[in-house]
């Protein structure tokens, strides 16, 4: 018996922090996304991923090029922004800059999934002053003249089994409905603010005015706070995190709107934008 061949995922790293990957790692079989283990030893072949494979140096540059020679053969997923200036030596691995590197593994890719922020829409290397002139892969296909599906998968980092899940959305049913900043429906249709268990204290209070206060004891809304859940779209309060444990505002905390583009400069988490 021949065992069907596993869809071919190639994960790249640009400029980020791990934290997406991570979060990967932690999924679990819930939600439509599928537990880490599962989805690496039975759904898909991994064939490269800096972090996680035993390769370094030549042998994982080998591996890369041997991963990316298809036409249309593997999954492209890439987690950071990249700066957009190929030789600004921002960003430089295995002798090469993040344009170049990215440029070579998305011309053979099926579809690219940048996953977080950071890759959906540049993150906190593009943050303001941006010393990097880091952009969002979105922007950088642009600028390449790369014509792919993609599908941005944003948060900071993203819900595991909205990582997992998407991925296996596609590879099972294709492109998901995507909305205007190619963000799947599926997870981002919503604010978290709309399901929030919160939300009915929203117009009418209580309203926490200071941590620890009578309000906040009572789990009153977090608006007040500086809560950006009205304005984020992400599944925090229906996924929610650790295996539906919990999410920012069941820990007493506002939403930071970590998902949306642009939050470190537009939406300041201290004060009441
Ligand atoms: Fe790290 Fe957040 Fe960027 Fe992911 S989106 S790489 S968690 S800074
Ligand atoms: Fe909306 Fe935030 Fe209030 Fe929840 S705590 S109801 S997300 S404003
Ligand atoms: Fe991020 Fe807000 Fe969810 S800060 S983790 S989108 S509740």
């Amino acid at each position: 018996v021949v065992s069907p061949k596993k869809p071919s995922v190639v994960y790249m790293s640009f400029q980020e922090c791990t934290g997406c990957l991570e979060s990967m790692v932690n999924s679990f079989a819930f939600r439509g996304g599928a537990s880490i283990e599962n989805l690496l030893l039975n759904i898909i072949s991994l064939d490269y991923q800096e972090t996680l494979m035993a390769a370094a140096g030549a042998q994982a540059e080998e591996q890369l090029a041997n991963a990316t020679a298809t036409p249309n053969g593997y999954v492209l997923v890439v987690d950071g922004s990249i700066p957009q200036i190929a030789n600004s030596g921002f960003f430089v691995s295995g002798g090469r800059s993040g344009v170049e590197r990215f440029r070579a593994a998305a011309q053979n890719a099926l579809a690219i999934v940048p996953v977080g922020t950071c890759a959906s829409f540049g993150g906190l290397p593009k943050a303001d002053p941006n010393p990097t002139g880091a952009v969002s892969i979105r922007t950088l296909m642009t600028q390449l003249g790369i014509s792919k599906p993609l599908i941005n998968v944003p948060g900071c980092p993203p819900i595991p089994e909205v990582i997992t899940g998407t991925i296996l959305y596609y590879l099972t049913k294709g492109l998901p409905s995507l909305d205007s900043l190619k963000r799947p429906k599926i997870y981002y249709g919503e604010t978290v603010h709309d399901e929030c268990y919160r939300e009915e204290y929203f117009e009418d209070g209580p309203r926490v005015a200071v941590f620890d206060d009578k309000a906040a004891r009572f789990g009153g809304c977090l608006i007040d706070m500086g809560c950006k859940g009205p304005v984020t779209h992400n599944a925090c309060s229906t996924i929610k995190w650790n295996q539906g444990v919990s999410f920012p505002m069941m820990a007493g905390h506002g939403c930071i709107g970590c998902a949306e583009p642009d939050f470190w400069d537009r939406l300041n988490i201290n004060g009441k934008k």
